[in-house]
């Protein structure tokens, strides 16, 4: 039996979410991989979904889609509920929690959720653990209802337990490897490393290593799924070329302590961007420099420095920045150009590209 997914990532970066599909799904031509604003839908088994789960680097959440229905009266949320069969999919001792977002429709979103909830009571009045996530989601009186397949974001990778101030999300770093497309056969570096967040997800991910150190939980005990086991991984360690440097001690040691969590082997330096120096060639420089915003600080000088790298020192290789401003972007190299624009931290930032000045 197949039945419709939801993977979620920010909006502006959906073509990550489906390159990684289509490289996972067994059955990609089948699989009906659609982009839809925040994220892509496809069809698979439920089996296949779940081991997604483990797979995809790139998205927030996995949605189970369980059923759809124009919602203009009360009696049509009973009946959303009844055609989407929870008894069938969902343990009899189940409990249920719900969140609903209602936009130009009809029916008010408390209104619904009240309604939900005493659904799911008579269907489940046993009400115990385990507890699924359920999510309602009504536009222009559409509703949609899933179920969430992870039980926590699955950017938490499990590796990082001391992070910067302006951290990026770990999903949101794979997004990135994968739009630049730095092949592990490249050297990379990130010069303004903080955390440690770039070289680690892109040595795991080259390395094949698991997205997670340990796995998801909740969906193990969906019924259809009871005889599921998740097959073993093959680690592949590998000596790559991936540099981190970073002007900040803390942050070096930050970046070490994460990434031997994580079983990533990366060369960590503590050194200013402009005293960055690399005999290799032709690599890929992916990195998310500050951007001034919470310390109020000119970060002019920072831009034009990380030009001077790409220029003078490393200019056969290729220039990934992330940014808010377009004038600081050009500030690195006034031919720059956007090739992704998406919501990050409260706010919209570009991924910028300068190609390599000089072939080597
Ligand atoms: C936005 S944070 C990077 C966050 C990182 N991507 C992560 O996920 O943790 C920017 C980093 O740039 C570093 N930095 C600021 N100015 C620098 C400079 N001139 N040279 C090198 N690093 C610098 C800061 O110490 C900070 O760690």
């Amino acid at each position: 039996m197949s039945y419709r997914f939801f993977s979620i990532i920010p909006p502006g970066l959906e073509s990550t979410l489906e390159t990684e599909l289509l490289n996972f799904l067994s059955a990609p031509s089948s699989s009906k991989i659609r982009k839809e604003i925040g994220g892509v839908s496809f069809t698979a088994s439920l089996q296949e979904g779940i081991m997604l789960l483990e797979k995809l680097r790139t998205p927030s959440k996995i949605l189970l889609r369980l059923g759809t229905k124009k919602l203009r009266r009360m009696k049509d949320i009973e009946s959303l509920f009844n055609r989407a069969n929870l008894q069938k999919l969902f343990p009899a001792q189940s409990s249920f929690s719900i969140d609903v977002y209602s936009q130009k429709s009809t029916l008010r979103g408390d209104i619904i959720k009240s309604k939900s909830k005493r659904i799911l009571k008579a269907l489940f009045p046993q009400n115990k653990n385990p507890s699924y996530l359920l999510q309602l989601r009504v536009n222009e009186n559409q509703g949609v209802l899933s179920v969430q397949l992870n039980d926590g974001p699955l950017y938490k990778r499990g590796w990082r337990d001391r992070q910067g101030k302006a951290s990026l999300r770990e999903n949101l770093a794979c997004a990135l490897l994968i739009l630049c497309n730095w092949k592990p056969n490249q050297p990379l570096l990130d010069p303004f490393c903080g955390s440690g967040t770039i070289p680690i997800e892109a040595y795991r991910m080259a390395c094949d290593l698991p997205t997670r150190l340990s796995p998801q939980r909740n969906w193990t005990t969906l019924l259809p799924l009871k005889q599921h086991t998740v097959p073993p991984i093959k680690f592949k360690t590998k000596p790559l070329l991936i540099f981190g440097s970073d002007q900040e001690e803390q942050a070096i040691l930050m970046s070490e302590e994460n990434a031997r969590k994580a079983a990533a082997l990366i060369h960590w330096h503590k050194s200013p961007v402009e005293d960055v120096h690399m005999s290799h060639t032709n690599g890929v420089i992916l990195t998310n420099p500050p951007y001034g915003l919470r310390l109020g600080k000119n970060v002019d000088s920072v831009y034009r420095k990380l030009g001077q790298l790409h220029q003078h020192t490393l200019p056969s290789w290729n220039l990934f920045f992330l940014t808010p401003h377009k004038r600081l972007a050009k500030l690195v190299n006034s031919n720059v150009v956007s090739i992704a624009r998406f919501p990050q931290g409260g706010l919209w930032v570009d991924l910028y590209y300068a190609p390599q000045h000089a072939k080597p």
